[in-house]
């Protein structure tokens, strides 16, 4: 498939068969991760992966996970990630939702449902997981075969605004 298939096939997927995902899988979509750049290649991110029951019910505690058999935790460093001279600006957000992506969209190709997940306490994922003051949970990501009917590739006319009032040239 070609990549713009992939995107355009992805959609997020609230609604997942209780079916594990393969470690086969699992590996292609952790070496998706380790693959995708960061700002100064300093690779803030540390991923969590979540599969067993304790865990699941651990993060359950702070999000909504639709009953996914796996999801990953994305958290990223302060203290690794590259931070801006001019103005202090720290990356560790944009690192780690570049992986994040990257993950998503080797689940989509391998066939897997996936949806991002922002709305969690932090503070009940910090003490759930015991992470450390330089680590900060930035995203989560849900992943499993999906239930029921799949989105149309094609239904981005609609869902999105036009490609004109997000894109200028040259000038804004
Ligand atoms: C950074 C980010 C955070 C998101 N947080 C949530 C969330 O907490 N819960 C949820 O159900 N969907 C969440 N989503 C999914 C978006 O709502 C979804 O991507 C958007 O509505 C477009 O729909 P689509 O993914 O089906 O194309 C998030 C997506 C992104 C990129």
């Amino acid at each position: 498939m070609d990549f713009i298939d992939i995107a355009k096939s992805r959609y997020s997927c609230r609604k997942y068969q209780d079916k594990k995902v393969e470690k086969i899988k699992l590996d292609k979509i952790l070496n998706a991760a380790h693959v995708a750049p960061t700002a100064a290649n300093c690779q803030p991110q540390k991923l969590i992966v979540i599969q067993e029951k304790e865990g699941l019910e651990k993060i359950n505690k702070a999000a909504n996970t639709y009953q996914a058999p796996l999801v990953i935790l994305v958290c990223g460093d302060k203290d690794k990630a590259w931070t801006r001279p001019f103005d202090g600006k720290k990356y560790q957000d944009i690192d780690t939702s570049i992986v994040t992506d990257h993950m998503m969209l080797q689940a989509t190709e391998l066939g897997l449902g996936t949806v991002w997940v922002c709305y969690f306490n932090p503070e009940v994922i910090r003490s759930e997981f015991n992470l450390p003051d330089n680590l900060e949970p930035i995203s989560i990501l849900v992943i499993g075969y999906p239930d029921g009917e799949p989105q149309v590739s094609d239904r981005h006319d609609k869902t999105r605004q036009p490609i004109e009032t997000i894109v200028s040239y040259e000038a804004l």
